[in-house]
């Protein structure tokens, strides 16, 4: 019986090359990856069998080992594989997807030369990241004291584990304050992105996102810019002060969790789930179910 903690579940996960009992893939205290920060995941959703944008995600799991100066052993075609090998041993369809791949403990200090990377992926059902009263009213965002860090400090474009610890510590603090999530500035003082989604905002019908230099180029911010395109919307990628949000229309968050959720308030502004969210929201929920959106 499962019991809501995650090592403890039924199910499969693919560890190093073998499809495992799910509370058998284990790591020891001594792995670097744990000590160090040298790890790096995705996460990926699965329509009605197929994994969205899946071979994108595994190139992006492979640039982002790269990026931390960690060998990947796997191209992303075999990463390809793995997951859908996954996927069919647990019998699922429609779930999220997580690869993770961290240095182990053949060699524990700074130097990690030595090691090896290992690789797991882990599936399991998960409807909607935010729940459902986010379609209707939106969730609310709290500006986190946290900032994206400089392109210089840090491997931005990696979806490395040691980024996500002040993601980590911006939610817990909006969530003590009753907010669902947290907006993050950059080291500049703009407009970034959510704990673990990017932002676009609305205003007289055009659509702005910020320029992702120093934090992630989500695949589907990069989706709903061309569907905004394909949706006959004004799109910009440009800088976006938090005293120019403030005045928008419609926001909303983009990520494979995510999927594209509205934002109803961010701190003391209120937002309406407004029309170019929702059409935007259709359009993508019929993409990644390969069905054609409905006509407006
Ligand atoms: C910090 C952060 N930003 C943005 C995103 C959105 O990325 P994607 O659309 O590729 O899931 C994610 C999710 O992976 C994330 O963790």
């Amino acid at each position: 019986m499962a019991t809501g903690d995650f090592s403890d579940r039924d199910g499969l996960i693919w560890m190093n090359g073998e499809i495992i009992p799910w509370r058998e893939a284990k790591v020891h205290v001594l792995t670097h990856g744990l000590h160090y920060a040298s790890s790096v995941f995705e996460g990926e959703r699965s329509y009605e069998g197929q994994i969205f944008k899946m071979h994108e995600h595994s190139e992006r799991f492979v640039r982002s080992a790269e990026l931390i100066d960690m060998h990947m052993p796997m191209s992303a075609d075999e990463i390809d594989a793995a997951k859908m090998e996954i996927l069919a041993a647990n019998k699922l369809t429609d779930a999220y997807v997580r690869p993770v791949a961290w240095r182990g403990s053949e060699q524990l200090g700074i130097s990690a030369q030595a090691t090896q990377t290992h690789i797991a992926i882990a599936c399991w059902e998960w409807p909607s990241y935010f729940g459902e009263e986010a379609r209707t009213k939106g969730i609310s965002l709290q500006t986190s004291k946290w900032r994206a860090p400089m392109p210089d400090t840090a491997t931005t474009q990696s979806k490395a584990a040691g980024l996500y610890a002040t993601h980590t510590m911006s939610k817990h603090a909006a969530e003590a304050d009753g907010f669902t999530d947290s907006l993050m500035l950059d080291y500049r003082g703009l407009v970034a992105e959510a704990t673990g989604a990017n932002i676009f905002m609305v205003k007289d019908g055009a659509l702005k996102t910020p320029v992702p230099d120093c934090f992630l180029n989500g695949l589907t911010r990069q989706t709903l810019i061309q569907l905004s395109k394909e949706n006959g919307y004004e799109i910009e990628e440009v800088q976006i002060t938090p005293e120019e949000l403030r005045g928008a229309d419609e926001v909303f968050l983009t990520g494979t969790a995510a999927e594209v959720t509205a934002v109803g308030k961010i701190d003391d502004v209120d937002y309406t789930v407004g029309p170019v969210t929702r059409t935007l929201r259709d359009a993508y929920e019929a993409l990644v179910r390969q069905k054609k959106a409905a006509a407006a």
